[in-house]
């Protein structure tokens, strides 16, 4: 099977972020004369064999960092695919955040760990950050200006991966054992909790968009109203995805963005043409500076 040059990039993305993201790499990529195929996690069941698939001397690996983690779907489909993998295929890890804490560098070692387990290390490990899609809504400009820097940053991951350059985040013992506290918490209960308040409200139409959507299909109509069940991701496409915005949680409101999640507000944002985030910028926002000013964090 002729794998020279092909790059397969796995993916999942709640709202939109971790795909966009992927979808530059691949650009980057291409333009350096590799083949890529971006497969939705998703989509694919993974019972046939990866070369039968899409054949590929390289995988990447592509998720959002949820509450210093990984989504199940993510570790479940890998578990399948770090299963299916050749050994002489070289795997890269891809996380997209809204932070550049560092304890979110111990978000990836599940997947390691997964890949470790089947013979295989993973050789670059990269976070990039883009515009929140929970509890805390980011300037549209400001989601803009990530956007850019992601540009940079996947063309130069792009560069590193064909040079084979090892890159790993290395989180130290202490980040990587509250880390996983956390994510358990978050993907133990949070996840199913948040999941089992959800419904719909009277603006609800019943179009059903939010349950066609729902990655793990955890969303139900009954008795005229939406309702979701325990094996909810904490994604948050459904609230974001409903035309009516007829969705909310019984229980934990405040992680749902008011004015929703639409990464289009941030790509088709016409009046970009000034940074937001400067040497003069004080508060929130300054912390990101040194991540925006160097394409190789
Ligand atoms: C439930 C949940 C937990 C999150 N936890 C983190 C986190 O621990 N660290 C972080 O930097 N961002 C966190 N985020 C933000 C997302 O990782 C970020 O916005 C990502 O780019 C979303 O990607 P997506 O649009 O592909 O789903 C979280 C988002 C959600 C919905």
């Amino acid at each position: 099977m002729d794998t020279e040059n092909k790059i397969v990039i796995y993916y999942f993305s709640g709202t939109g972020n971790t795909e966009i993201v992927c979808g530059l790499l691949a650009d980057a990529l291409t333009k350096k004369n590799m083949q890529v195929s971006l497969i939705s996690m998703e989509d694919v069941s993974f019972d046939i064999s990866l070369d039968l698939m899409a054949p590929s001397d390289m995988i990447g690996i592509a998720s959002p960092i949820h509450g210093l983690g990984i989504p199940k779907i993510v570790s479940e489909k890998s578990k399948k695919i770090a299963a299916r993998a050749s050994k002489d295929q070289k795997v890269f890890l891809l996380l997209s955040a809204a932070d550049i804490v560092k304890i979110n560098h111990a978000a990836g070692s599940e997947i390691s760990k997964i890949f470790y387990k089947e013979g295989t290390s993973i050789f670059y490990e990269r976070i990039i950050v883009m515009p929140s899609n929970f509890l805390i809504s980011y300037n549209d400009r400001f989601s803009r200006q990530l956007y850019e820097a992601s540009k940079e940053k996947t063309a130069h991951m792009a560069d590193e991966l064909l040079l084979g350059k090892e890159r790993l985040l290395r989180p130290s013992l202490l980040y990587r054992a509250l880390a996983r506290a956390v994510h358990k918490c978050e993907s133990g209960y949070g996840a199913p909790f948040f999941g089992n308040s959800i419904i719909s409200d009277e603006k609800c139409t019943g179009c059903m968009t939010c349950v066609k959507n729902c990655p793990v299909q955890n969303l139900k109509l009954t008795e005229g109203k939406i309702r979701g069940g325990k094996d909810c991701l904490m994604c948050m496409r459904c609230f974001y995805i409903c035309p009516e915005k007829a969705l909310s949680s019984k229980s934990f409101k405040f992680p749902i963005l008011k004015k929703g999640y639409d990464t289009k507000n941030f790509i088709d944002l016409s009046s970009f043409s000034e940074p937001f985030l400067t040497e003069k910028t004080k508060g929130f926002y300054r912390h990101f500076l040194k991540y925006i000013n160097n394409k190789e964090l």
